[in-house]
Protein backbone atom coordinates (compact mmCIF):
# COMPACT_ATOMS: atom_id res chain seq x y z
CA UNK A 1 0.00 0.00 0.00
CA UNK A 2 2.96 2.50 0.91
CA UNK A 3 4.24 1.53 -2.40
CA UNK A 4 1.26 2.85 -4.26
CA UNK A 5 1.07 5.61 -2.41
CA UNK A 6 4.23 6.85 -3.10
CA UNK A 7 3.81 5.86 -6.26
CA UNK A 8 0.89 7.77 -7.10
CA UNK A 9 2.09 10.75 -4.63
CA UNK A 10 5.32 11.11 -7.29
CA UNK A 11 3.40 11.36 -9.99
CA UNK A 12 0.57 13.64 -8.71
CA UNK A 13 3.81 15.97 -7.56
CA UNK A 14 5.30 15.96 -10.88
CA UNK A 15 1.66 16.76 -12.73
CA UNK A 16 1.15 19.41 -10.06
CA UNK A 17 4.61 21.11 -10.94
CA UNK A 18 3.63 21.15 -14.69
CA UNK A 19 0.24 22.55 -14.18
CA UNK A 20 1.30 25.15 -11.67
CA UNK A 21 3.53 26.97 -14.70
CA UNK A 22 0.27 26.76 -16.60
CA UNK A 23 -2.46 28.37 -14.60
CA UNK A 24 -2.47 28.77 -10.91
CA UNK A 25 -6.09 28.12 -10.47
CA UNK A 26 -6.15 25.02 -12.14
CA UNK A 27 -3.47 23.72 -10.19
CA UNK A 28 -5.29 24.39 -6.85
CA UNK A 29 -8.19 22.77 -8.07
CA UNK A 30 -6.45 19.74 -9.43
CA UNK A 31 -4.28 19.66 -5.98
CA UNK A 32 -7.51 19.17 -4.17
CA UNK A 33 -8.62 16.31 -6.52
CA UNK A 34 -5.46 14.76 -6.52
CA UNK A 35 -5.41 14.85 -2.47
CA UNK A 36 -8.05 12.89 -2.67
CA UNK A 37 -7.15 10.61 -4.86
CA UNK A 38 -4.15 10.20 -2.46
CA UNK A 39 -6.23 9.42 0.23
CA UNK A 40 -8.57 6.75 -1.49
CA UNK A 41 -5.43 4.92 -2.52
CA UNK A 42 -4.11 4.38 0.85
CA UNK A 43 -7.51 3.74 1.93
CA UNK A 44 -7.61 5.99 4.33
CA UNK A 45 -10.92 8.53 4.75
CA UNK A 46 -11.13 11.39 6.97
CA UNK A 47 -7.59 11.66 8.20
CA UNK A 48 -6.61 15.13 7.57
CA UNK A 49 -6.85 16.20 11.51
CA UNK A 50 -4.80 18.72 13.21
CA UNK A 51 -2.61 15.60 14.61
CA UNK A 52 -2.57 13.78 11.77
CA UNK A 53 -0.70 15.44 8.84
CA UNK A 54 0.07 13.13 6.54
CA UNK A 55 -1.02 13.81 2.44
CA UNK A 56 -0.96 17.44 3.64
CA UNK A 57 -2.65 17.77 0.38
CA UNK A 58 -0.94 21.17 -1.20
CA UNK A 59 2.69 19.74 -1.13
CA UNK A 60 4.74 17.40 -2.11
CA UNK A 61 7.17 17.39 0.38
CA UNK A 62 6.79 15.93 3.69
CA UNK A 63 6.83 16.65 7.30
CA UNK A 64 9.55 15.54 9.23
CA UNK A 65 7.13 14.57 12.08
CA UNK A 66 4.84 12.47 9.77
CA UNK A 67 8.16 10.37 8.32
CA UNK A 68 9.08 9.64 11.75
CA UNK A 69 6.08 9.15 13.72
CA UNK A 70 4.73 6.52 10.45
CA UNK A 71 7.53 5.66 8.38
CA UNK A 72 5.61 2.89 7.28
CA UNK A 73 2.77 5.00 5.57
CA UNK A 74 5.92 5.82 3.40
CA UNK A 75 8.05 2.47 3.50
CA UNK A 76 11.84 1.78 3.54
CA UNK A 77 13.07 2.20 0.42
CA UNK A 78 10.66 5.08 -1.29
CA UNK A 79 12.01 8.28 -2.11
CA UNK A 80 10.66 11.29 0.05
CA UNK A 81 11.26 15.10 0.05
CA UNK A 82 12.03 17.08 3.56
CA UNK A 83 12.90 21.00 3.82
CA UNK A 84 13.71 21.99 6.75
CA UNK A 85 17.14 23.91 9.30
CA UNK A 86 20.12 22.10 9.98
CA UNK A 87 20.31 21.75 13.47
CA UNK A 88 24.08 19.75 13.49
CA UNK A 89 26.24 18.58 11.13
CA UNK A 90 29.08 15.86 12.25
CA UNK A 91 30.43 13.18 10.06
CA UNK A 92 33.58 12.03 8.32
CA UNK A 93 35.96 12.05 5.30
CA UNK A 94 32.97 10.11 3.43
CA UNK A 95 30.26 10.50 5.09
CA UNK A 96 28.15 13.78 6.65
CA UNK A 97 25.55 13.31 8.70
CA UNK A 98 23.20 16.43 9.08
CA UNK A 99 20.31 16.96 11.89
CA UNK A 100 17.17 18.61 9.65
CA UNK A 101 14.35 20.03 11.62
CA UNK A 102 11.16 21.20 10.36
CA UNK A 103 9.49 22.61 13.15
CA UNK A 104 6.71 20.03 13.03
CA UNK A 105 8.09 17.98 15.84
CA UNK A 106 10.93 18.20 18.42
CA UNK A 107 13.26 15.26 16.99
CA UNK A 108 15.40 15.99 14.20
CA UNK A 109 15.62 13.73 11.03
CA UNK A 110 19.05 12.27 10.28
CA UNK A 111 20.17 13.27 6.78
CA UNK A 112 22.96 10.89 5.51
CA UNK A 113 25.41 12.57 2.81
CA UNK A 114 27.73 9.94 1.11
CA UNK A 115 30.49 13.07 0.51
CA UNK A 116 31.68 11.00 -2.52
CA UNK A 117 28.38 12.47 -4.54
CA UNK A 118 28.31 15.76 -3.21
CA UNK A 119 30.40 19.03 -4.39
CA UNK A 120 32.60 20.17 -1.32
CA UNK A 121 31.20 23.59 -2.32
CA UNK A 122 27.29 22.11 -1.43
CA UNK A 123 29.17 20.81 1.86
CA UNK A 124 30.64 23.37 3.19
CA UNK A 125 27.33 25.77 2.85
CA UNK A 126 25.86 22.99 5.29
CA UNK A 127 25.99 24.33 8.98
CA UNK A 128 24.31 25.20 11.56
CA UNK A 129 20.80 27.56 10.62
CA UNK A 130 21.08 26.75 7.37
CA UNK A 131 18.07 25.96 5.16
CA UNK A 132 17.72 22.93 3.17
CA UNK A 133 15.76 20.84 0.37
CA UNK A 134 16.62 17.54 1.00
CA UNK A 135 15.44 14.24 -1.46
CA UNK A 136 16.57 11.07 -0.82
CA UNK A 137 15.84 7.24 0.10
CA UNK A 138 14.38 7.15 3.53
CA UNK A 139 15.86 3.81 4.86
CA UNK A 140 16.35 1.75 8.41
CA UNK A 141 18.99 3.71 10.13
CA UNK A 142 22.02 1.91 11.32
CA UNK A 143 23.03 4.51 14.59
CA UNK A 144 20.91 4.66 17.65
CA UNK A 145 18.55 7.67 18.61
CA UNK A 146 16.28 7.27 15.21
CA UNK A 147 14.46 4.53 13.55
CA UNK A 148 14.98 5.83 10.03
CA UNK A 149 17.13 8.35 7.84
CA UNK A 150 17.32 9.53 4.81
CA UNK A 151 20.16 8.44 2.29
CA UNK A 152 20.17 12.09 0.34
CA UNK A 153 20.26 12.33 -3.23
CA UNK A 154 19.55 15.89 -4.17
CA UNK A 155 20.56 18.71 -1.61
CA UNK A 156 19.25 22.10 -2.30
CA UNK A 157 20.48 25.19 -0.23
CA UNK A 158 17.77 27.50 0.27
CA UNK A 159 19.70 29.77 2.93
CA UNK A 160 22.89 29.32 4.33
CA UNK A 161 23.95 30.69 7.91
CA UNK A 162 27.49 32.35 8.67
CA UNK A 163 28.69 30.26 11.24
CA UNK A 164 30.93 33.20 12.21
CA UNK A 165 27.86 35.18 13.16
CA UNK A 166 24.21 33.02 13.65
CA UNK A 167 24.24 33.42 16.99
CA UNK A 168 22.80 29.73 17.89
CA UNK A 169 25.87 27.96 17.72
CA UNK A 170 26.84 25.44 20.44
CA UNK A 171 24.16 23.94 22.86
CA UNK A 172 22.59 25.51 26.17
CA UNK A 173 21.99 28.83 25.59
CA UNK A 174 20.67 30.87 28.89
CA UNK A 175 17.08 31.86 28.93
CA UNK A 176 18.26 35.40 29.45
CA UNK A 177 20.63 35.12 25.91
CA UNK A 178 17.76 33.80 24.01
CA UNK A 179 15.23 36.43 25.24
CA UNK A 180 17.49 39.19 23.29
CA UNK A 181 17.95 37.21 20.20
CA UNK A 182 13.68 36.19 20.39
CA UNK A 183 13.41 36.56 16.40
CA UNK A 184 15.68 33.27 16.47
CA UNK A 185 14.67 31.76 19.37
CA UNK A 186 12.02 29.53 18.07
CA UNK A 187 14.73 27.40 16.56
CA UNK A 188 15.56 26.18 19.52
CA UNK A 189 14.29 22.56 20.70
CA UNK A 190 12.78 24.38 23.90
CA UNK A 191 10.92 27.00 22.06
CA UNK A 192 9.49 24.72 19.51
CA UNK A 193 8.10 23.10 22.03
CA UNK A 194 6.81 26.46 23.46
CA UNK A 195 5.11 27.22 20.60
CA UNK A 196 3.76 24.06 19.44
CA UNK A 197 2.40 24.04 23.18
CA UNK A 198 0.48 27.26 22.79
CA UNK A 199 -0.99 26.24 19.57
CA UNK A 200 -1.89 23.13 21.31
CA UNK A 201 -3.43 24.86 24.98
CA UNK A 202 -5.43 27.19 22.08
CA UNK A 203 -6.75 24.40 20.22
CA UNK A 204 -7.81 22.86 23.39
CA UNK A 205 -10.04 25.68 24.82
CA UNK A 206 -11.50 26.48 21.83
CA UNK A 207 -12.53 22.36 22.23
CA UNK A 208 -13.39 22.54 25.47
CA UNK A 209 -15.64 25.34 24.76
CA UNK A 210 -16.87 24.24 22.22
CA UNK A 211 -17.72 20.70 23.41
CA UNK A 212 -19.60 22.22 26.41
CA UNK A 213 -21.98 24.63 23.89
CA UNK A 214 -19.84 28.06 24.56
CA UNK A 215 -20.02 30.37 21.92
CA UNK A 216 -16.39 32.34 21.20
CA UNK A 217 -17.39 35.99 21.57
CA UNK A 218 -14.97 38.49 20.47
CA UNK A 219 -14.73 41.51 22.67
CA UNK A 220 -13.22 45.04 22.04
CA UNK A 221 -9.43 45.39 22.52
CA UNK A 222 -10.04 49.33 22.41
CA UNK A 223 -12.08 50.57 25.39
CA UNK A 224 -13.50 53.87 26.73
CA UNK A 225 -13.89 52.61 30.47
CA UNK A 226 -11.39 51.88 32.84
CA UNK A 227 -14.31 50.31 35.11
CA UNK A 228 -12.63 46.85 35.86
CA UNK A 229 -9.76 48.69 37.70
CA UNK A 230 -7.47 45.66 37.10
CA UNK A 231 -4.36 47.84 36.80
CA UNK A 232 -3.26 51.16 35.22
CA UNK A 233 -3.95 50.99 31.36
CA UNK A 234 -2.17 52.17 28.00
CA UNK A 235 -3.53 55.30 26.34
CA UNK A 236 -5.15 55.02 22.80
CA UNK A 237 -5.05 58.36 20.85
CA UNK A 238 -3.90 59.78 17.91
CA UNK A 239 -3.72 63.46 19.25
CA UNK A 240 -0.40 65.00 18.42
CA UNK A 241 1.65 64.28 21.92
CA UNK A 242 3.62 67.33 21.48
CA UNK A 243 0.72 69.67 20.82
CA UNK A 244 -2.18 68.01 22.64
CA UNK A 245 -5.28 70.06 22.55
CA UNK A 246 -6.52 71.29 25.48
CA UNK A 247 -10.30 72.20 27.02
CA UNK A 248 -11.45 75.08 29.02
CA UNK A 249 -10.40 73.50 31.55
CA UNK A 250 -6.95 73.30 30.64
CA UNK A 251 -7.36 69.67 30.77
CA UNK A 252 -6.31 67.49 27.53
CA UNK A 253 -9.71 67.93 25.14
CA UNK A 254 -10.29 64.49 24.49
CA UNK A 255 -13.18 65.35 22.06
CA UNK A 256 -10.86 65.75 19.57
CA UNK A 257 -9.25 62.69 20.08
CA UNK A 258 -10.03 59.67 16.91
CA UNK A 259 -13.12 58.35 19.09
CA UNK A 260 -13.84 61.75 20.75
CA UNK A 261 -13.45 60.54 24.00
CA UNK A 262 -10.23 59.56 26.33
CA UNK A 263 -9.52 55.49 25.10
CA UNK A 264 -7.49 52.86 26.39
CA UNK A 265 -6.77 48.78 25.51
CA UNK A 266 -8.52 46.72 27.13
CA UNK A 267 -7.70 44.73 30.76
CA UNK A 268 -10.20 42.26 30.29
CA UNK A 269 -12.88 41.07 28.17
CA UNK A 270 -15.16 40.36 30.63
CA UNK A 271 -17.58 43.73 31.23
CA UNK A 272 -18.65 42.98 27.37
CA UNK A 273 -18.28 39.18 27.37
CA UNK A 274 -21.44 39.58 30.20
CA UNK A 275 -23.61 41.48 28.28
CA UNK A 276 -23.09 38.35 25.33
CA UNK A 277 -23.85 35.71 28.48
CA UNK A 278 -26.99 38.03 29.37
CA UNK A 279 -27.94 37.34 25.69
CA UNK A 280 -26.57 33.73 24.86
CA UNK A 281 -26.25 32.02 28.10
CA UNK A 282 -22.87 30.54 27.48
CA UNK A 283 -19.98 32.39 26.11
CA UNK A 284 -16.37 32.89 26.33
CA UNK A 285 -13.37 35.29 25.21
CA UNK A 286 -10.04 34.61 24.41
CA UNK A 287 -8.01 37.64 23.53
CA UNK A 288 -5.05 39.83 24.08
CA UNK A 289 -5.10 41.68 26.98
CA UNK A 290 -3.20 44.67 28.29
CA UNK A 291 -1.68 45.89 31.66
CA UNK A 292 0.58 48.24 32.48
CA UNK A 293 1.50 48.04 36.04
CA UNK A 294 5.09 48.45 36.55
CA UNK A 295 5.54 45.10 37.79
CA UNK A 296 8.95 43.16 36.51
CA UNK A 297 8.27 40.07 38.11
CA UNK A 298 8.44 36.41 36.55
CA UNK A 299 4.72 36.22 36.25
CA UNK A 300 3.75 39.45 34.61
CA UNK A 301 3.52 40.99 31.43
CA UNK A 302 2.34 44.27 29.91
CA UNK A 303 0.47 41.71 26.87
CA UNK A 304 -0.73 38.76 27.93
CA UNK A 305 -3.91 36.36 26.50
CA UNK A 306 -6.92 35.35 28.58
CA UNK A 307 -9.44 33.08 28.30
CA UNK A 308 -12.88 34.59 30.25
CA UNK A 309 -15.91 32.24 30.19
CA UNK A 310 -19.07 34.18 31.64
CA UNK A 311 -21.85 31.54 32.35
CA UNK A 312 -25.79 32.62 32.72
CA UNK A 313 -27.12 31.02 35.20
CA UNK A 314 -23.91 29.72 36.91
CA UNK A 315 -23.49 30.57 40.84
CA UNK A 316 -20.10 30.09 42.23
CA UNK A 317 -19.95 26.88 43.05
CA UNK A 318 -20.81 26.54 38.85
CA UNK A 319 -17.99 28.49 38.60
CA UNK A 320 -15.62 26.62 40.42
CA UNK A 321 -16.63 23.27 38.56
CA UNK A 322 -16.27 24.63 35.58
CA UNK A 323 -12.62 25.84 36.29
CA UNK A 324 -11.34 22.86 37.97
CA UNK A 325 -12.96 20.36 34.83
CA UNK A 326 -11.28 23.20 32.24
CA UNK A 327 -7.69 23.29 33.68
CA UNK A 328 -7.92 19.52 34.21
CA UNK A 329 -9.10 18.86 30.69
CA UNK A 330 -6.32 21.25 29.22
CA UNK A 331 -3.43 19.54 30.89
CA UNK A 332 -4.88 15.96 29.85
CA UNK A 333 -4.79 17.31 26.51
CA UNK A 334 -1.54 18.23 26.47
CA UNK A 335 -0.19 15.24 28.34
CA UNK A 336 -2.12 13.00 25.43
CA UNK A 337 -1.45 15.44 22.32
CA UNK A 338 2.22 16.87 22.96
CA UNK A 339 3.68 14.21 24.62
CA UNK A 340 6.82 14.57 22.66
CA UNK A 341 7.15 17.92 23.84
CA UNK A 342 6.15 17.44 27.47
CA UNK A 343 8.58 14.96 27.53
CA UNK A 344 11.32 17.12 26.00
CA UNK A 345 10.93 19.52 28.64
CA UNK A 346 11.15 17.03 31.21
CA UNK A 347 13.76 15.47 30.33
CA UNK A 348 16.30 18.73 29.54
CA UNK A 349 14.60 21.34 31.79
CA UNK A 350 12.46 19.94 35.08
CA UNK A 351 12.52 16.50 36.00
CA UNK A 352 9.39 16.62 38.10
CA UNK A 353 7.05 18.24 35.25
CA UNK A 354 4.68 14.69 34.47
CA UNK A 355 4.38 14.25 37.94
CA UNK A 356 3.41 17.61 38.60
CA UNK A 357 1.18 17.88 35.76
CA UNK A 358 -0.39 14.02 36.45
CA UNK A 359 -0.97 15.70 40.10
CA UNK A 360 -3.57 18.07 39.17
CA UNK A 361 -5.08 15.78 36.99
CA UNK A 362 -5.31 13.22 39.79
CA UNK A 363 -5.67 14.95 42.53
CA UNK A 364 -9.29 17.11 43.42
CA UNK A 365 -8.50 20.71 44.12
CA UNK A 366 -8.89 22.45 47.64
CA UNK A 367 -11.34 24.65 48.18
CA UNK A 368 -11.90 26.74 51.55
CA UNK A 369 -12.41 31.02 52.18
CA UNK A 370 -9.97 33.81 52.20
CA UNK A 371 -10.71 33.46 56.18
CA UNK A 372 -10.02 29.98 56.86
CA UNK A 373 -6.59 30.62 54.41
CA UNK A 374 -5.78 33.51 56.61
CA UNK A 375 -5.74 31.84 59.60
CA UNK A 376 -4.01 29.18 58.11
CA UNK A 377 -1.24 31.41 57.36
CA UNK A 378 -1.18 33.32 60.73
CA UNK A 379 -1.02 29.74 62.38
CA UNK A 380 1.75 29.19 60.05
CA UNK A 381 4.42 30.24 62.09
CA UNK A 382 6.24 31.33 58.93
CA UNK A 383 7.96 34.57 58.48
CA UNK A 384 6.40 35.85 55.36
CA UNK A 385 7.84 38.89 53.50
CA UNK A 386 4.47 40.78 53.52
CA UNK A 387 2.26 40.43 56.59
CA UNK A 388 -0.41 38.61 56.90
CA UNK A 389 -4.26 39.93 58.44
CA UNK A 390 -7.28 39.81 57.05
CA UNK A 391 -8.31 42.26 54.53
CA UNK A 392 -4.68 42.20 53.02
CA UNK A 393 -4.37 41.10 49.38
CA UNK A 394 -2.24 37.58 48.98
CA UNK A 395 1.05 37.81 47.68
CA UNK A 396 2.20 34.97 45.63
CA UNK A 397 4.54 33.40 48.51
CA UNK A 398 1.01 33.57 50.51
CA UNK A 399 -0.40 31.44 47.88
CA UNK A 400 2.05 29.22 47.31
CA UNK A 401 2.86 28.45 50.94
CA UNK A 402 -1.00 27.27 51.00
CA UNK A 403 -0.57 25.05 47.48
CA UNK A 404 2.67 23.87 48.20
CA UNK A 405 3.46 23.72 51.75
CA UNK A 406 0.07 23.06 53.83
CA UNK A 407 -2.31 21.36 51.60
CA UNK A 408 -0.16 20.14 48.77
CA UNK A 409 -2.71 20.36 46.10
CA UNK A 410 -4.29 23.10 43.81
CA UNK A 411 -6.72 25.33 45.95
CA UNK A 412 -9.63 27.65 45.15
CA UNK A 413 -9.85 30.53 47.32
CA UNK A 414 -13.31 32.48 47.67
CA UNK A 415 -15.34 34.81 49.82
CA UNK A 416 -12.35 37.38 49.67
CA UNK A 417 -12.88 40.93 51.72
CA UNK A 418 -15.18 43.27 49.31
CA UNK A 419 -12.27 46.13 49.74
CA UNK A 420 -9.40 44.46 47.84
CA UNK A 421 -11.62 42.75 44.89
CA UNK A 422 -13.88 44.41 41.70
CA UNK A 423 -17.19 46.11 41.94
CA UNK A 424 -19.09 43.42 40.34
CA UNK A 425 -18.57 40.90 42.19
CA UNK A 426 -21.99 39.38 44.13
CA UNK A 427 -22.09 40.80 48.01
CA UNK A 428 -22.30 38.80 50.32
CA UNK A 429 -24.47 39.06 53.12
CA UNK A 430 -22.02 39.51 55.59
CA UNK A 431 -21.40 42.52 54.24
CA UNK A 432 -17.69 42.58 53.91
CA UNK A 433 -17.04 39.67 51.65
CA UNK A 434 -17.68 38.87 47.54
CA UNK A 435 -18.03 35.75 46.22
CA UNK A 436 -14.93 35.63 44.38
CA UNK A 437 -12.99 32.86 43.64
CA UNK A 438 -9.43 32.56 42.87
CA UNK A 439 -7.36 29.23 41.62
CA UNK A 440 -3.78 28.95 43.00
CA UNK A 441 -1.49 26.64 41.20
CA UNK A 442 2.21 25.44 42.73
CA UNK A 443 4.95 27.24 41.01
CA UNK A 444 2.77 30.38 40.14
CA UNK A 445 0.29 31.32 42.18
CA UNK A 446 -3.11 33.02 41.18
CA UNK A 447 -4.02 31.19 37.94
CA UNK A 448 -7.31 32.07 37.70
CA UNK A 449 -9.18 35.41 38.87
CA UNK A 450 -13.07 35.20 38.71
CA UNK A 451 -16.20 35.41 40.62
CA UNK A 452 -20.08 34.95 40.50
CA UNK A 453 -21.18 38.72 39.24
CA UNK A 454 -23.93 41.07 41.24
CA UNK A 455 -26.73 40.65 39.79
CA UNK A 456 -28.91 43.14 41.83
CA UNK A 457 -29.51 46.06 40.20
CA UNK A 458 -28.83 48.43 43.19
CA UNK A 459 -26.65 46.35 44.97
CA UNK A 460 -24.49 47.00 41.71
CA UNK A 461 -25.15 50.64 41.72
CA UNK A 462 -24.76 51.42 45.42
CA UNK A 463 -21.16 49.90 45.08
CA UNK A 464 -20.53 51.85 42.11
CA UNK A 465 -21.43 54.82 43.78
CA UNK A 466 -19.32 53.73 46.09
CA UNK A 467 -16.03 53.04 45.04
CA UNK A 468 -16.48 56.53 42.37
CA UNK A 469 -17.16 54.64 39.12
CA UNK A 470 -18.50 57.37 36.86
CA UNK A 471 -22.01 55.97 35.73
CA UNK A 472 -21.76 57.66 32.61
CA UNK A 473 -18.93 54.66 31.55
CA UNK A 474 -20.76 51.79 32.78
CA UNK A 475 -24.53 52.70 31.86
CA UNK A 476 -24.61 49.50 29.38
CA UNK A 477 -23.16 47.33 31.88
CA UNK A 478 -25.77 48.41 34.72
CA UNK A 479 -28.89 47.86 32.05
CA UNK A 480 -28.15 44.28 31.91
CA UNK A 481 -29.21 44.29 35.57
CA UNK A 482 -32.24 46.86 34.65
CA UNK A 483 -33.39 44.18 31.85
CA UNK A 484 -34.15 40.26 32.54
CA UNK A 485 -31.28 40.26 35.00
CA UNK A 486 -30.07 36.67 35.87
CA UNK A 487 -27.86 35.21 38.37
CA UNK A 488 -24.19 34.51 36.51
CA UNK A 489 -20.53 33.97 36.98
CA UNK A 490 -17.16 33.66 35.06
CA UNK A 491 -13.46 33.74 35.55
CA UNK A 492 -10.45 35.14 33.63
CA UNK A 493 -7.55 32.17 33.09
CA UNK A 494 -4.18 33.76 31.95
CA UNK A 495 -2.84 31.73 28.88
CA UNK A 496 0.56 32.59 29.72
CA UNK A 497 0.49 31.51 33.50
CA UNK A 498 -0.93 27.80 32.31
CA UNK A 499 1.90 27.96 29.73
CA UNK A 500 3.94 28.32 32.73
CA UNK A 501 2.11 25.60 34.55
CA UNK A 502 2.19 22.92 31.28
CA UNK A 503 5.96 24.21 30.44
CA UNK A 504 7.52 24.28 34.03
CA UNK A 505 9.25 26.92 32.77
CA UNK A 506 10.00 29.65 35.53
CA UNK A 507 9.75 33.32 33.77
CA UNK A 508 6.49 34.22 32.09
CA UNK A 509 8.79 35.74 29.38
CA UNK A 510 9.96 32.39 27.85
CA UNK A 511 6.56 30.50 27.37
CA UNK A 512 5.14 34.08 24.46
CA UNK A 513 6.86 34.71 21.59
CA UNK A 514 7.56 38.46 21.56
CA UNK A 515 7.36 39.65 25.77
CA UNK A 516 6.44 42.95 26.21
CA UNK A 517 7.48 44.01 29.46
CA UNK A 518 8.39 47.41 31.24
CA UNK A 519 11.12 48.89 29.24
CA UNK A 520 10.78 45.78 26.70
CA UNK A 521 8.85 46.19 23.13
CA UNK A 522 11.74 44.86 20.68
CA UNK A 523 10.85 42.94 17.86
O1 LIG B 1 -7.64 38.24 38.28
P1 LIG B 1 -7.76 39.04 37.04
O2 LIG B 1 -7.31 40.45 37.07
O3 LIG B 1 -9.29 38.94 36.63
C1 LIG B 1 -9.90 39.60 35.62
O4 LIG B 1 -9.35 40.29 34.80
C2 LIG B 1 -11.36 39.27 35.52
N1 LIG B 1 -11.99 40.24 34.61
C3 LIG B 1 -11.54 37.86 35.05
C4 LIG B 1 -12.98 37.45 34.95
O5 LIG B 1 -13.60 37.24 35.98
N2 LIG B 1 -13.51 37.32 33.75
O6 LIG B 1 -6.98 38.30 35.87
C5 LIG B 1 -7.31 36.98 35.51
C6 LIG B 1 -6.06 36.15 35.30
C7 LIG B 1 -5.17 36.04 36.53
O7 LIG B 1 -5.63 35.05 37.41
C8 LIG B 1 -3.83 35.69 35.92
O8 LIG B 1 -3.78 34.31 35.57
C9 LIG B 1 -3.87 36.47 34.62
O9 LIG B 1 -5.22 36.76 34.32
N3 LIG B 1 -3.12 37.74 34.73
C10 LIG B 1 -1.92 37.96 34.17
N4 LIG B 1 -1.11 37.18 33.43
C11 LIG B 1 0.05 37.71 32.99
N5 LIG B 1 0.44 38.98 33.24
C12 LIG B 1 -0.33 39.80 33.98
N6 LIG B 1 0.06 41.06 34.19
C13 LIG B 1 -1.58 39.30 34.48
N7 LIG B 1 -2.56 39.83 35.21
C14 LIG B 1 -3.49 38.87 35.35
MG1 LIG C 1 -6.85 38.39 40.17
Amino acid sequence: MSTDFHRFSQICAELHRKIICENQRRSADFFIFAAQMRYEVCGITSTLTSHTSYLTPHTSFFMIKDILKTPEKFGIGSQVEVKGWVRTKRGNNAVAFIALNDGSIVHNIQVVADLANFSEDIMKQITTGACLRVVGKLVASQGQGQAVEIQAETIEIYGTADPEVYPLQKKGHSMEFLREIAHLRPRTNYFGCVLRLRHALSYAIHTYFNNHGYFYMHTPIITGSDAEGAGAMFNVTTLDLNNLPKNSEGDIDFAQDFFGKHTSLTVSGQLEGELGAMALGRIYTFGPTFRAENSNTPRHLAEFWMIEPEVAFFDITDNMNLAEDFIKFLVNYVLEHNRDDIQFLNDMFDKELIERLRFVIDNEFVRLTYTEAIEILKASGKKFEYKVEWGVDLQSEHERYLVENHFKKPVILTDYPKAIKAFYMKQNEDGKTVRAMDVLFPKIGEIIGGSEREADYNKLLNRIHELNIPEKDVWWYLETRKFGTAPHAGFGLGFERMMLFITGMGNIRDVIPFPRTPQNAEF
